[in-house]
């Protein structure tokens, strides 16, 4: 039995499957998903046994279709929001999951479920799959990493147009601006989820770890600082090595 509710957390050989599970609302993102996903993640970076993590959404129509409206301004204070955000910052958490991340993307995947997919490493994407930034149309920015994660992956002139023209990209637009890496059939979606997840769980796990982290850290420098962040990295693991 899944001690989540929101959440369903699955263990398949090296594989964890973290499945958003409330289709009857799209897989809206809501407080208790919120705080269910804080405890999963921090479950799979410490399972030895996980050696690769893939994302989905529950049932046919979407990976997952944001924030969830009927929880909007239901926080007792700005100042309480704040606070349980602080204590409880998914966002981090995710990026700073050692493990490989993929998401499979199905449908709609609007505002957190975009946030979530682009806090994943790879994304695999089914034919049908629609990506957006709803938020400024409700007044609001983005909040969970995406003004920053988007232009990053798909270049600041495309991210601003999903974020101010809220112009969705659909799955063949997501691949050729890079948000995705694959697009395949709907019906083979998890099927290609599980051979990538399948391929990297069967490599060595401090190497995934040590590339991934060289890849992060130094996008968030210069290429001088990135280069010698490589330099540290590879040094670091021809001496463990030795
Ligand atoms: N929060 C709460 N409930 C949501 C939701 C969300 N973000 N997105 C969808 N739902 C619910 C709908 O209220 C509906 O519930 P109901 O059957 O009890 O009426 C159910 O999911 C199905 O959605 P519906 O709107 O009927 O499907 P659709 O095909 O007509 O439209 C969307 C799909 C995704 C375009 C539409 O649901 C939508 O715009 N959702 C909100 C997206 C959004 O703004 N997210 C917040 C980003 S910050």
């Amino acid at each position: 039995m899944s001690l989540w509710e929101s959440i369903i957390l699955e263990k398949v050989g090296d594989l964890a499957w973290v499945t958003l599970n409330r289709p009857q609302v799209l897989n809206a993102y809501n407080i208790k998903m919120r705080d269910e996903l804080y405890e999963v993640l921090a479950h799979v970076e410490s399972d030895p046994e996980v050696l690769a993590v893939i994302f989905r959404g529950a049932g046919e129509r979407a990976f997952c279709a944001g924030a969830d409206l009927t929880e909007f301004g239901s926080a007792p204070s700005q100042a309480i929001a704040r606070q349980v955000r602080f204590e409880r910052d998914v966002w981090s958490r995710f990026i700073n999951v050692s493990k490989p991340l993929i998401a499979a993307v199905h449908g709609y995947c609007l505002g957190s479920g975009m946030e979530i997919a682009l806090c994943c490493d790879l994304r695999i994407a089914s034919s049908d799959a629609q990506f957006g930034l709803p938020e400024p149309g409700l007044g609001m920015i983005p909040a969970a990493a995406g003004t920053q994660t988007l232009p990053r992956v798909t270049g600041r002139a495309r991210a601003l147009m999903a974020l101010l023209a809220a112009e969705r990209i659909d799955a063949m637009e997501a691949y050729r601006v890079g948000l995705v890496n694959r697009v395949v059939p709907k019906e083979s979606l998890f099927e290609e989820a599980t051979a990538l997840g399948t391929g990297l769980a069967s490599l060595d796990p401090a190497v995934l770890r040590l590339a991934k982290e060289t890849v992060n850290r130094g996008l968030d420098t210069t290429l001088e600082q990135g280069l010698k962040i490589e330099s540290a990295a590879a040094l670091r693991l021809a001496a463990s090595r030795a």
